[in-house]
């Protein structure tokens, strides 16, 4: 079941200094459907627009981010809305108790001068009116689950590591049991060894609430280990979407066999090729196919027309005039 779905999203960045106006294409033409119950996992490289889509589908678009296309239809129960349609007052209250962000850096949501407990305090106050027993109950049970020690709500957040911290981040971003959750790049400022908790914990979680995590990482390791499902950007498209398994086993696009060549195997000593060149730059793209610099199979009509997501194969889609077979 469709949890949230967009069609031909276009979020672009508009600026005109001392008259010169710039486009960055960030968002171009993304359609996506997310399941009920799945890990939607979002890969591409540093600066093809991973973070814009995620704001982008949260409702947070502010200038120079602008709309130019598509909506953003959620399904949440029997809440139906479009989130770019929503006041101010409507999304607030529907994140973090529909809807909630776990961000890439803790400190922009634990605030530094107060005890967990506080920030717990704050947060649940701003969406339930709820007794101090109960609130005690909430958030012990809560943190048992996700196996924390209790004793973290007498903490600073400065006197708990960074895997701790995020922990609890991700402990506060949950506790409401939203429906949809948004991870971006969650794990990326840690360690390796602690990365590999915080993402056990978003599994656990999402096995335990059964609800749909999207989660944006460049790193094809973990997409690999706890995705459903993954959708591969490059400059701001959608260029390859398939099921986990599917898109390890069989990738379809150039620039996915490149993500995957370069992941390291155990043992695997040779030299690994990664994609020539840079991505380009989402205020001045190539024409035809983004990727068509870069691409070891670039034919004349890549250069001129740009391809579009089509269904290779069941439930495998691919934007490449290669394997497509468009016409
Ligand atoms: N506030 C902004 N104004 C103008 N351009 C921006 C802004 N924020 C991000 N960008 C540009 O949008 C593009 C996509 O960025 P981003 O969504 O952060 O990519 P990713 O998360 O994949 O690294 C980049 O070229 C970036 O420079
Ligand atoms: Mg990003």
């Amino acid at each position: 079941m469709t949890i949230l779905k967009t069609e031909n999203l276009k979020a672009y960045y508009i600026t005109e200094i001392f008259g010169i106006k710039r486009t960055v294409k960030a968002v171009d033409g993304v359609s996506i459907d997310i399941n009920n119950n799945e890990i939607f996992g979002i890969a591409g490289e540093s600066g093809c627009g991973k973070s814009t889509l995620i704001k982008t589908l949260l409702g947070i678009v502010k200038p120079p981010l602008t709309v130019l296309d598509g909506d953003v239809n959620y399904s949440i129960g029997d809440k139906k809305f479009n989130i770019l349609s929503l006041s101010p007052r409507e999304l607030k209250n529907i994140r973090w108790e529909y809807i909630s962000y776990i961000p890439q850096s803790s400190m922009s949501v634990l605030n530094p001068v107060r005890r967990i407990r506080d920030s717990f305090k704050s947060f649940i106050n701003a969406h339930k009116k709820i007794e101090k027993k109960e609130f005690k109950n909430l958030v012990e049970e809560h943190l048992n689950a996700l196996g924390l020690p209790i004793e973290v709500l007498n903490a600073y957040p400065h006197q708990l590591s960074g895997g701790m911290r995020q922990r609890v981040t991700i402990a506060l971003a949950t506790i409401l049991k939203p429906k949809v959750i948004f991870a971006d790049e969650p794990s990326t400022a840690l360690d390796v060894v602690v990365q590999r908790g915080v993402i056990q914990l978003l599994k656990d979680i999402q096995k335990e609430q059964k609800n749909t995590i999207i989660l944006v990482t460049h790193d094809m390791a973990i997409h690999a280990n706890i995705c459903d499902r993954i959708a591969i950007m490059y400059a701001g498209k959608i260029i390859e979407e398939a099921k986990t398994e599917e898109i390890f086993k069989n990738p379809l696009h150039p620039y996915t066999k490149y993500l995957i060549g370069s992941l390291p195997k155990i043992g695997d000593k040779s030299y690994r090729v990664s994609a020539p060149g840079s991505p380009p730059p989402l205020s001045n793209l190539p024409p035809g196919c983004s990727f068509h610099p870069r691409c070891p199979y670039v034919t004349e009509r890549c250069r001129k027309e740009i391809p579009s997501l089509v269904e290779a194969r069941d439930g495998h889609k691919v934007a490449c005039f290669l394997v497509s077979k468009e016409v």
